[in-house]
């Protein structure tokens, strides 16, 4: 066994919402340092929720499976129970929403509460929750070139509410009860907020972010949308799950993006990658582009990482929606 795999083993830690973008990633990574997973899933009968983690070097011997459905109370226990961490990824992630409450909101608040509860009963110390830059940059202070947004920094749920931006505000909720939860019961609580999340995907199915940049370069737009958003590679938010339990001295919330960039900068980075690809090359509106921030990078450094750079992150996510048919180049 190699150094790296040695890391983890004869651990058992759990990953809950483990088919989707992110913890399929955490869950490679996770088997790679050598660490048994205790995986949740909706529906363990879904190849397409499953095989891909089957695929993954070391589950033959180390990735049990768990049926876990958020709204339904206590069926995390199973799972959860016996493991030393649990990395809590699992929450809707979709925007076109016909009730928000029913599909976003009750799914990440109730859904993470109950997570929390079975982690009380088995006396977790350490739980890691994917929250978001969604819980954290979205209030009434600016954003602009000089300002930087860093971990102090709390989104608030009313202007979310008021602008109907209910992913955003599932999140911000959601991290805003983990906390009170964690702090009312005593457990260690990290989270990991990361921004825009792309890189290569492990599984089948198309995720939320990874359709934004196939949006600006499968023809479907003859414009591009005037937003700036953050950025991150996929591999770099499953690694930093990874440390925020690994690291002693890890703590609080860790803020993750690597730069942020107006649409149009990543159409140009993409025309640079790729000349031959006709990319939209007009604003969806007349106005001003909304401006880029910038994003502390202190905390997450300290964990000992270096972000991959966008420029990577995009022909990775580009690469891999050729591979797995999404485009034809
Ligand atoms: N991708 C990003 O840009 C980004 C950025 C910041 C934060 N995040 C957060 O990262 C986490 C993972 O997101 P992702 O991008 O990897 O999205 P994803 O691929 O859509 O994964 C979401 C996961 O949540 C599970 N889930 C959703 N509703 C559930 C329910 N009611 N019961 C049980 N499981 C449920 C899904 O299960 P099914 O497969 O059965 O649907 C899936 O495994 C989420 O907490 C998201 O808010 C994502």
């Amino acid at each position: 066994m190699s150094s790296a795999a040695a890391i983890g083993a004869g651990k058992a830690v759990c990953v809950t919402g483990a088919s989707g973008y992110i913890a399929s990633w955490l869950v490679k990574l996770l088997l790679a340092r050598g660490y048994t997973v205790r995986a949740t899933v909706r529906d363990t009968d879904d190849p397409k929720k499953t095989l891909h983690l089957h695929a993954l070097d070391g589950a033959k011997d180390r990735l049990h499976l768990f049926k876990a459905s958020l709204l339904e109370e206590g069926s995390f226990d199973a799972a959860i129970a016996g493991s030393e961490c649990v990395f809590h990824t699992a929450s809707p992630f979709y925007h076109n929403v016909k009730d928000p409450k029913a599909e976003l909101l009750d799914p990440a608040v109730e859904g993470t509460l109950n997570v929390l509860r079975s982690c009380k009963k088995a006396s977790i110390k350490r739980v890691v929750v994917t929250s978001s830059m969604a819980a954290v940059a979205y209030n009434e202070k600016p954003r602009t070139p000089d300002v930087v947004v860093d971990e102090t920094w709390f989104s608030h749920p009313e202007l979310c509410e008021k602008n109907q931006q209910w992913y955003v505000l599932s999140k911000t909720l959601a991290e805003d009860a983990a906390w009170k939860f964690s702090k009312d019961n005593g457990f260690e609580m990290v989270t990991i907020n990361p921004a825009m999340v792309i890189g290569p995907l492990l599984q089948p199915t198309l995720n939320t972010s990874a359709e934004v940049i196939l949006k600006l370069i499968n023809g479907s737009s003859s414009t591009y949308p005037n937003f700036s958003f953050g950025w991150i590679n996929v591999k770099d938010v499953a690694l930093a799950h990874i440390l925020a339990y690994e690291v002693p001295s890890a703590n609080g919330r860790y803020c993750m993006v690597e730069r942020v960039a107006h649409h149009s900068e990543i159409l140009k980075i993409i025309h640079e990658l790729y000349p031959n690809l006709p990319v939209p090359d007009k604003c969806a509106d007349d106005g001003p582009f909304v401006p880029t921030y910038q994003v502390s990078k202190d905390k997450i450094r300290s964990l000992g990482l270096q972000l991959i750079p966008l420029e990577t992150s995009i022909k990775e996510t580009i690469e891999s929606l050729k591979e797995k048919g999404f485009l034809s180049l």
